[in-house]
């Protein structure tokens, strides 16, 4: 059993709901020593910190806690990088490391520079910060060495280099890794985004090892889908299948008898430029809810796992939030589900709330 410390990312329960559903569903097992709004310590007999990385969009680093600083290095540069990166409180003990990993680094014959954060007041580095050195974590009593950071360049790569865009009206990576790992699915199952849009979804879990079925009302939307997972496949040497359906979403049982798992963003309503009013945001709200009421009985149909699905959550001129509330048609239904957890991002007006459902 090897201990590891997982930085979350800004949205930190649900990356802690991604990670124990990501392992949950690998049937990796794993005990919680701790876990806090900055990272999780679980201890877990046999991962790829390198695969988990690429895996997880609500995971910022990984890193493996050592008793000693007797390991750390295990190359065969007599030059390297380092850096000492705080989470959390600071210990006092963080001089005493310094010094430390001086004496360490000489012992070992190596010329060793220090490298500090970019940002002011920020005792850490950031993922594109912290790609090609040694990394030392102190969190809490814990250190760790890095052996993982999520890799911001692959993301842009894949998000901006892939033949079809529409940036308005597609999740980001980062999201769409968090929904399909919620919605429990492993390499092998077959993943169903019934609203795909240019495929982002599909294309994550299509990578992830899954079998996917898009499915979009729009003729240019099942092409764009086509354009850009073909280019996934051919970039990433990806082996997987795909399908897609030009189709209503309502109309999914006809085409489908059984799918794993779901993962998708839904229309969210009419693209808005500024904040909406009260009364703009109730006529939204009533015209998406019967939408959302018959796809999702209809995906309860064929579901095996679970059914991860986004709702918007509309923010008015008067400061007051409209969410669309699942909770009592699922209940109608006898579902469980876990949720509504509100995801937020920097470049977005819109709140969106996702709830994971289960059968
Ligand atoms: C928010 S976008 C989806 C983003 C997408 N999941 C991605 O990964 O890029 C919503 C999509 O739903 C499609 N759509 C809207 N109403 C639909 C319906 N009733 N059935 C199927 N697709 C629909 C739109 O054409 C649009 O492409």
């Amino acid at each position: 059993m090897q201990k590891y410390i997982f930085i979350l990312g800004r949205n930190p329960e649900l990356s802690q709901k991604e990670l124990f559903s990501y392992l949950e569903a690998r049937k990796i097992s794993y005990t919680m020593e701790d876990c806090s709004d900055i990272a999780c310590v679980l201890e877990i007999k046999n991962i790829s910190p390198e695969k988990c990385i690429k895996d997880l969009g609500g995971i910022q680093k990984i890193a493996l806690v050592i008793d000693s600083l007797d390991s750390l290095y295990m190359g065969t540069k007599n030059k390297v990088r380092y850096a000492i990166s705080q989470y959390g409180e600071e210990t006092k003990e963080e001089d005493y490391l310094r010094l430390q990993l001086k004496a360490y680094f000489k012992k070992e014959k190596i010329k060793a520079t220090i490298k500090k954060s970019h940002r002011e007041q920020q005792e850490y580095l950031n993922p594109s910060e912290a790609q090609n050195l040694i990394e030392i974590i102190q969190y809490k009593n814990y250190l760790a060495k890095t052996l993982a950071v999520f890799n911001p360049r692959d993301y842009k790569f894949r998000d901006t280099k892939r033949p079809a865009q529409r940036p308005l009206h597609t999740v980001s990576i980062r999201l769409a890794k968090i929904l399909i790992n919620l919605s429990g699915a492993k390499p092998r199952d077959t993943v169903l985004d019934p609203f795909c849009g240019i495929g982002t979804i599909i294309q994550e879990a299509m990578l992830m090892g899954m079998e996917v079925i898009g499915i979009d009302k729009e003729k240019f939307c099942i092409e764009a889908s086509k354009q850009n997972l073909d280019w996934i496949r051919k970039e990433y040497n990806c082996a997987e299948s795909y399908r897609l359906i030009h189709s209503d979403a309502r109309q999914v049982a006809k085409y489908l008898t059984s799918v794993d798992c779901v993962a998708t963003e839904p229309y969210l309503g009419p693209f808005l430029k500024k904040y909406p009013t009260e009364k703009e945001a109730r006529r939204i709200v009533q015209e998406l809810f019967p939408l959302y009421q018959e796809v999702l009985y209809n995906l309860i149909k064929i579901t095996k796992k679970r059914i991860v699905f986004i709702t918007p959550r509309f923010r008015t001129t008067a400061k007051k939030d409209m969410p669309i509330n699942l909770a009592p048609l699922l209940e109608k239904k006898g579902l469980s589900f876990e949720g509504p957890f509100l995801y937020s991002s920097p470049t977005s007006r819109i709140l969106r709330e996702i709830w994971v459902i289960k059968k």
